[in-house]
């Protein structure tokens, strides 16, 4: 099982203020220090969070797994192709969206779809397309030669707390994940995912990779709020005692 972790949030804050911190490349660091085995982050039309020098800087330092999300655009195709990541993950995208919501339109999608995964293959990425989990779109990726999906987990993140509904999506997500391996897609998972829901999920066999964002440095500032606050302390005692 691969876990990728999501550090777009640490862009979010450090632009939140302008400043130069938290750097998100740094991030990338700790998270591959503590085991991860690779780093994801969305360069968005609007560059909300992660910024094209945050993409070069990743790909720069990152000798794991790059996994750069993107929407299906000429100038996000012309980025990848010139930056490299070792994937990139086509994910739908709305301005006016809080995060991605639901997964890429396969089946009624516009040739131009076709024509970026050629694009992006010629140049050697692999590509991997962010779905819901049904079987249609599931069929449609693998007609476009794509080498992975993403299921989006978004309906079964959603779900914690209803019993019968979270069974269901799981069952759905075991259902397509089994079908796109068939077809012989690797399987990845993602959105919403948290310590409390990523156990069930990962009992399903076919899945192979995890990609986690919001969550990880949610619990990061609980991790680390309280050797924060007593490293600020010393710093002020410091301070004090050099009167
Ligand atoms: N996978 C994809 C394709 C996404 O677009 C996102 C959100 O950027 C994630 C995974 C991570 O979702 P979350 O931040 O909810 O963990």
């Amino acid at each position: 099982m691969r876990l990728h972790v999501n550090i777009d949030h640490v862009a979010t804050l450090r632009n939140a203020r302008g400043t130069t911190y938290p750097d998100p490349v740094e991030a990338a660091r700790v998270c591959l220090e503590a085991g991860a085995h690779g780093i994801t982050a969305h360069l968005r039309e609007d560059r909300r969070h992660i910024r094209d020098a945050d993409v070069e800087q990743l790909r720069a330092m990152l000798s794991a797994t790059f996994n750069l999300e993107m929407a299906a655009t000429d100038e996000m195709v012309a980025i990848a192709c010139r930056v490299h990541p070792d994937t990139v993950t086509l994910v739908p995208e709305r301005r006016e969206e809080r995060t991605t919501e639901g997964g890429l339109e396969v089946v009624n999608a516009s040739p131009k779809l076709r024509a970026h995964v050629a694009a992006l293959q010629a140049a050697t990425i692999k590509v991997s397309l962010f779905v819901a989990p049904e079987i249609a779109q599931i069929e449609a990726s693998r007609a476009l030669g794509v080498e992975q999906i993403e299921l989006h987990t978004g309906e079964y993140a959603h779900a914690l707390g209803d019993p019968k509904t979270l069974q269901r999506e799981l069952d759905r997500l075991a259902v397509a994940a089994r079908y796109g391996h068939e077809l012989g897609l690797e399987i990845a998972a993602g959105h919403g995912l948290t310590t409390r829901n990523a156990a069930a999920l990962v009992a399903i066999p076919e899945i192979i990779e995890l990609n986690i964002g919001h969550s990880v440095i949610a619990d990061a500032v609980f991790a680390g709020l309280a050797g924060a606050v007593r490293s600020l302390l010393a710093a002020i005692a410091l301070g004090r005692a050099h009167r």
